[in-house]
C-alpha cells in the first residue's frame, strides 16, 4: 500500500482543525467548572434525575461527529445538575471526599500528558514514587516499603490479602494454586470491618468462611482477647492463621481498633498485620489525632484513600507494604514485551506493574502530589481535625435535643443518630430520603443494634457549622412531618379495619 492509496480521511487526526476554537471552548469549560465549585452552596446537594432527562440522555451509539460545544451542552444540561453531590458541603453520606479545585486542575494536566504509569522511565513515575516516599514518612515506614495507587481501599485491601496469602504459602502458590495448605488459611477482622474484607477473601480464593469476624466492644473496637482466643482455637483445630485486618476508622461509626495491641499479637503469633485505614489512616496528619493511631507504624501493610480525607478527587486509593520484596513477590511477572533495560524509555527497573494486577495505570499521583504540595500535609491534617470537631458539635446538638437520639459514640467524624418516633426505622428512612430529595443535606443510613440510624460522616473540607445546623433543623422538621404522616396512616388503617 502506498501513501496515495490511503483513504483521504485516514490521514486526519483527532486534533482540531482550529486550535483557537478549541482553546476558547476549553476556557469556557474550565471557567464553568471553577464557577461550579465556587458557587456550590447555591445548588442543591443532590437532585433526583427526572425521567424525561434520563430518557433524553439515552441515545444510540453516535456514528457521526458532533460539535464539541453541543456535546458540552449535553454535559451541562444532563450530567452536571445530577451529579453525586459530594462536592457540596451538605454531603455527609457514606465516606466521600469533597475534592478541590486544585485537584481538578491537576486532573486536567494529567489527562493532557496521558501518561501510562504501568512502568518505564518517565517523570510521572517519579511523581508516584514521591508520594510513596511521603506516605512512608507519614507512617514511619522504612525506605524498603513499597506503595502503589489503586482505585480505592476495596482494591488495596484485596491486594493486601493477596500479598499476605503469597507470603504465607510461598511464591510457588502463584503457579500451583493455593492447594491444601491454602484451604487451611484463616484470617481475622472485626464484626465492624468493611464488607470488602470478606469480598477480598472470597476473590482471593480463600473463601469468606475462612474470615473470622471477631466481636467488638461498645465503641466498635475489636475485642483483642476474643481475637487471641479464636486464633488459638483455630491453631488447635489444625488450621493456619495468617492475617489480621485491623480497622483505623470503621465504616459505620469510625472506631479505631487498638492497633498497638493487635500489632503485638500479630508479632507474637507471626501473622500478617494489615490495617484498613480507608479514611481514618490519614488522621495521622493531625497532631491531635495521630496518637489514636499508635501501632499503625508496625503494620505489614496499610490501605487508604487519598480521595476521602485527603480531599484528592476520585479516585486515589493506595496500598503500602512494609516489605517491598514481599509485595513484588505477590504480583511481579516477567514478560518479553515488558523487558527492562538499563537505558532508554524501558529503563527504571522496578515498575508499578510489578506491585499489582494493573498494567495500564493512570496518573492518580499527580492530583495527590498537587494536593499535598499546594495545601501542605499540616493543613490537610487541620481539616481532618476540624471534621472531627464538627462531628462533636453535631453530637452536642443531638444530646441537647430531646427529640433526637444518639445511637453510637462519636469516635472520629461519624455521627449516628435518629429522630425519636414510633416506627422510628421507617420514619428515619423517610427523613433521609426527604433530605436528599429536598437537596438540603445528604447523610446516609446504617443499622446499629437492629435500629436504623441516620449516619452523618463529615469528610468534606467545605462543611461548616451552618451545614450541621441545617441538617439538624431539617431532620427535626421532616421528622415531625413523617412521624405525623405515619400516625395518620396508622389511624386510617385502624379506621378501615374497624369498618
Ligand atoms: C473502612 C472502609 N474500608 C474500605 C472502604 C472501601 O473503600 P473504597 O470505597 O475506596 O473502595 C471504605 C469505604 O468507605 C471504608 O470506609
Amino acid at each position: 500500500m502506498t501513501a496515495a492509496s490511503l483513504p483521504p480521511h485516514a490521514s486526519e487526526t483527532l486534533d482540531p482543525r482550529n486550535w483557537d476554537e478549541l482553546r476558547a471552548q476549553g476556557h469556557r469549560m474550565l471557567d464553568d467548572m471553577i464557577d461550579y465549585i465556587a458557587d456550590i452552596r447555591e445548588r442543591p446537594v443532590w437532585q433526583p434525575i427526572p425521567d424525561a432527562i434520563r430518557g433524553q440522555f439515552r441515545k444510540e451509539l453516535p456514528r457521526k461527529p458532533s460539535d464539541l460545544a453541543d456535546v458540552y451542552r449535553d454535559f451541562t444540561d444532563f450530567v452536571l445538575p445530577y451529579a453525586t453531590g459530594n462536592v457540596h458541603p451538605g454531603f455527609m453520606g457514606w465516606v466521600h471526599g469533597g475534592g478541590s479545585a486544585v485537584g481538578m486542575l491537576a486532573e486536567m494536566l494529567a489527562a493532557g500528558l496521558n501518561a501510562n504509569l504501568g512502568g518505564r522511565d518517565h517523570m510521572p513515575i517519579e511523581v508516584e514514587r514521591q508520594i510513596v516516599a511521603w506516605t512512608r514518612q507519614m507512617f514511619g515506614f522504612p525506605a524498603t516499603a513499597s506503595g502503589i495507587f489503586v482505585t480505592g481501599t476495596s482494591m488495596a485491601n484485596l491486594m493486601a490479602v493477596l500479598v499476605a496469602r503469597t507470603d504465607a504459602l510461598g511464591k510457588l502458590s502463584r503457579q500451583r494454586g493455593i492447594g491444601e495448605a491454602g484451604a487451611l488459611l484463616t484470617a481475622y477482622t472485626s464484626k465492624a470491618a468493611h464488607g470488602c474484607i470478606t469480598r477480598a477473601m472470597d476473590v482471593a480464593g480463600l473463601g469468606s468462611d475462612a474470615l473470622r469476624c471477631i466481636a467488638v466492644d461498645e465503641c466498635h473496637r475489636i475485642d483483642v482477647a476474643a481475637l487471641r482466643e479464636t486464633i488459638a482455637r483455630d491453631r488447635s483445630a489444625g488450621l493456619t492463621p495468617f492475617l489480621v485486618v485491623a480497622s483505623a476508622g470503621t465504616v459505620d461509626i469510625g472506631a479505631i481498633d487498638d492497633l498497638k495491641a493487635v500489632a503485638g499479637l500479630c508479632r507474637k503469633e507471626d501473622l500478617w498485620f494489615h490495617v484498613d485505614g480507608a479514611f481514618g489512616a490519614l488522621a495521622i496528619l493531625s497532631e491531635t489525632l495521630a496518637p489514636r493511631l499508635a501501632g499503625i507504624e508496625h503494620a505489614d501493610s496499610i490501605a487508604l484513600d487519598f480521595h476521602k480525607w485527603g480531599q484528592v478527587p476520585y479516585d486515589a486509593g493506595f496500598l503500602m507494604v512494609r516489605d517491598g520484596e514481599r509485595h513484588r513477590d505477590a504480583f511481579a511477572a516477567p514478560a518479553a514485551y515488558l523487558r527492562r533495560e538499563t537505558r532508554g524509555l524501558a529503563a527504571g527497573a522496578q515498575w508499578p506493574c510489578d506491585l499489582g494486577p494493573d498494567l495500564s495505570r493512570g496518573f492518580r499521583a499527580l492530583k495527590t502530589w498537587f494536593t499535598l504540595k499546594t495545601y501542605g500535609a499540616d493543613r490537610l491534617g487541620a481539616i481532618i481535625a476540624r471534621c472531627c470537631a464538627l462531628a462533636k458539635y453535631l453530637e452536642g446538638r443531638i444530646l441537647a435535643e430531646p427529640r433526637l437520639e444518639l445511637l453510637a459514640p462519636v469516635n472520629l467524624n461519624i455521627v449516628c443518630f435518629r429522630f425519636s418516633a414510633d416506627d422510628a426505622d421507617k420514619v428515619n428512612g423517610e427523613v433521609v430520603v426527604t433530605l436528599h430529595e429536598a437537596g438540603i443535606a445528604a447523610p446516609s443510613t446504617t443499622v446499629l443494634n437492629g435500629r436504623l440510624a441516620i449516619r452523618a460522616a463529615i469528610v468534606n473540607h467545605r462543611t461548616d457549622i451552618a451545614d450541621v445546623d441545617r441538617l439538624v433543623a431539617a431532620v427535626l422538621e421532616f421528622g415531625v412531618r413523617r412521624a405525623s404522616d405515619a400516625r395518620t396512616q396508622v389511624g386510617k388503617l385502624g379506621q378501615s379495619l374497624a369498618v
